[in-house]
């Protein structure tokens, strides 16, 4: 048995880890992981809204989820596809089929979430033998070159890397920029039409464009949910020109917006999807999807992978999808996402601190702001996160200034698991309101 107190070993992180890796928020030391609460080295136990970042969908360590492990790895470790052939990858392309989006039936399996998005624009690029990618201003694919020549969340993160050049951008689409009085959906598609039309005026012909990738809800960036007329107009934009629409699907995949994909919450059905983290419960397995007919057009041998869709990380997935079911975990998220909502709606009241709620099933932002200026609000997210941190919940962050609190609990989380955590998060920002004199500004403008 391994000591549980390795607190010793977590002073030498910094020697031992890359900061790159290690340094992020909020890091925090556990020995065990179990439904919606880690367990940390301090003997404390944390409400986790954070799902390992969207990832331990179901909850840490389902136990169904964990005997399909145990069951698997006595029979087959690694199965690279290719040298051999196994049931469960198989299996899974199969189970996966009818919850995927119309005609998106064909799978190649790798490991993580930046390989799905290299798969898809390379798949787009061979099928369309167009070279060019558009991306939107603000979406997050991943931290391969590749992924990182249409990820714009953050300009560090392609600082000195030049990553390939046939690469646009476009405007995500952010509800906040229409205009009082204008209908969202409206105005943005039309906003959509007229910069795509600027941008294949000035920059580069529609002919030499392989394919648009998109987050359908923008995660890193900020948690912004685009309005429904604005995806569809990016769907007719590609169709006009004969461009392949990717979604990357890797965080709002697996139930996060209240059904499988955003792809149906949305209404809209892409040409390829990148879908990973949740799917298989922790373990590392993602998957470049596509109709049998785009997955055709790509040379024996175009793509490969020593890793992607392992054996065990297959079960892991298959039992992930029979849990799904059994337990209605689209629906809870759908009604508890609503839940948590309402709370937070609330507490926006309460808090000049919150400058907006964004939610769409059980995937929160909750933007922080200086209530003097309304400017984004980085530092007072850090100073909240660890007051909740030492009290006993952890939420991540996102937003290009790091100015939302990002909240993402496992799609099972109960109505008074999200109480608690948000009585703890209302005690945080209190603190941080009182430390920071801006409960007296308030009262002063709220007369409260
Ligand atoms: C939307 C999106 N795409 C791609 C990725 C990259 O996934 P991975 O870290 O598994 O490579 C992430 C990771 O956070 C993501 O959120």
């Amino acid at each position: 048995m391994r000591e549980s107190n390795w607190i010793h070993l977590f002073q030498q992180m910094p020697d031992l880890l890359a900061p790159t890796m290690a340094k992020d928020h909020p890091n925090l030391p556990v020995v065990k992981e179990e439904g919606c609460y880690y367990y940390g080295v301090d003997g404390k136990k944390y409400l986790d809204f954070t799902s390992g970042i969207a990832v331990t969908n179901i909850g840490h360590r389902h136990p169904k989820v964990v005997q399909a492990i145990k069951d698997a790895a006595d029979r087959l470790l690694h199965g690279p596809s290719g040298v051999i052939m196994y049931e469960s990858i198989l299996r899974l392309a199969k189970e996966l089929t009818p919850i995927m989006p119309e005609g998106l039936n064909c799978f190649f399996f790798a490991n993580s979430g930046t390989e799905a998005i290299e798969g898809a624009m390379k798949l787009a690029k061979h099928v369309t033998r167009r070279p060019y990618v558009i991306s939107f201003t603000g979406c997050f694919h991943g931290r391969s070159l590749g992924s990182l020549s249409v990820s714009t969340s953050k300009s560090k993160y392609r600082q000195y890397l030049q990553p390939n050049g046939l690469t646009y951008q476009l405007p995500y689409a952010n509800p906040k920029t229409c205009p009082d009085g204008e209908d969202p959906d409206v105005y943005l598609a039309r906003q959509l039409e007229k910069e795509a039309a600027a941008l294949f005026a000035h920059q580069v012909t529609p002919e030499e464009v392989a394919c648009m990738i998109l987050e359908p809800v923008l995660g890193e960036g900020g948690y912004i949910v685009p309005p429904k007329g604005w995806l569809h107009k990016v769907r007719e934009i590609c169709d006009r020109h004969g461009i392949l629409l990717i979604f990357d699907e890797v965080q709002t995949g697996f139930g996060r917006t209240g059904e499988w994909f955003a792809a149906q919450t949305f209404d809209v059905v892409p040409d390829i999807m990148a879908i990973a983290k949740g799917i298989a419960s922790g373990l590392p397995l993602s998957a470049t999807v596509a109709s049998k007919e785009l997955m055709q057009q790509w040379p024996l041998g175009s793509h490969g992978t020593t890793f992607g869709g392992n054996p065990i990380a297959c079960e892991a997935a298959l039992a992930t999808l029979e849990v799904f079911k059994e337990e209605n975990v689209l629906e809870n998220c759908r009604i508890v996402g609503q839940y948590a909502r309402e709370r937070l709606d609330e507490l926006k009241e309460k808090h000049a601190v919150i400058g907006e709620v964004r939610s769409i099933g059980l995937m929160i932002g909750i933007e922080i702001v200086d209530p003097m200026t309304g400017e984004p609000n980085g530092e007072g997210v850090m100073n909240i996160l660890n007051r909740c941190l030492q009290k006993g919940v952890l939420f991540y962050l996102c937003g290009n200034q790091g100015e939302v609190i990002r909240m993402i609990p496992p799609l099972t989380v109960t109505k008074e698991q999200i109480d608690d955590g948000l009585r703890l998060l209302a005690e945080a920002l209190t603190e941080y309101e009182n430390e920071m004199g801006f409960r007296s500004f308030e009262a002063k403008m709220t007369g409260r």
